[in-house]
């Protein structure tokens, strides 16, 4: 896939490393092309750098890998996208009641948003919902991690899930955009825990499934279920 990355912070790094040598054409959508750390970001990760726009121009996907505050003026200095897959990693994460917390949700979202402002294009909500380190690498867990992905496109989807997999994630599909009112609070579960629980940052979700068919709950004398 091409696949055009806006944003050179963690994320976007991140997901560049990640993606690095998994046959993709990557570029890389920064505010300033030359400055020495986009040069050095796309020259580790056998990628190029663009402005934002150019780099969405010319790619089949896109990375939002940016800071919910600048979200919206960047997105739409993107154009309308048309027909693109456009995947929306970020947390709508601001200080709520003096503490961090999401400043969009139960009755919206993020992912929401970002599909409003760009109607034709096909937004999947996902690579949220852990730590920029692990979307790098984390093939040193015991567990595949679990990455869920929202959007209102099967093929977008698709698409995304073949890239979560190159990531080494195994993708969950948990329906359609309005699911990022799930995946969003979900994220703020990783972050309570890695920053404020003590957890640390290298660990990240998975799905462990039963292998043995599940006991009947009537042996635990539940009639009700
Ligand atoms: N950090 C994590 O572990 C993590 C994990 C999951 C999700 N997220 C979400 O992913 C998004 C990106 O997080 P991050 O940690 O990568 O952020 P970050 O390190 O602050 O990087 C954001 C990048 O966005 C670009 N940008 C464009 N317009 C900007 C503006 N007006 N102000 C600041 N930067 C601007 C910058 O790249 P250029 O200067 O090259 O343009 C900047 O490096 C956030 O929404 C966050 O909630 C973060």
């Amino acid at each position: 896939m091409r696949i055009a990355i806006i944003g050179t912070g963690n994320v976007g790094s991140a997901i560049a490393h990640g993606l690095k040598g998994k046959g993709h054409e990557m570029i890389i959508g920064t505010r300033d092309p030359d400055a020495a750390e986009a040069k050095q970001l796309a020259s580790e990760t056998g990628s190029r750098s663009a402005l934002p726009a150019d780099a969405a121009a010319m790619s089949d996907v896109i990375i939002f890998a940016l800071p919910w505050k600048a979200a919206e003026a960047a997105t739409k200095g993107l154009g309308d996208l048309v027909g693109k897959v456009v995947i929306d990693c970020m947390n709508p994460i601001g200080m709520v009641n003096g503490a961090l917390g999401l400043v969009v949700g139960h009755t919206s979202s993020g992912g929401e948003m970002v599909q409003t402002w760009l109607p034709e294009a096909h937004v999947v909500k996902t690579l949220n919902q852990v730590g920029a380190e692990i979307m790098a690498k984390n093939d040193h867990l015991p567990h595949r991690p679990a990455m869920l992905m929202a959007g209102n496109s099967e093929t977008a989807k698709e698409k995304a899930a073949a890239l979560l997999a190159d990531l080494g994630f195994a993708p969950l599909d948990a329906g359609d955009i309005t699911k990022s009112r799930l995946l969003e609070p979900f994220a703020m579960v990783w972050i309570n825990q890695a920053l404020f629980r003590g957890k640390g940052r290298n660990w990240a979700f998975a799905a462990v499934e039963g292998r043995a068919p599940l006991p009947d709950y009537h042996e635990f004398g539940n009639r009700h279920v």
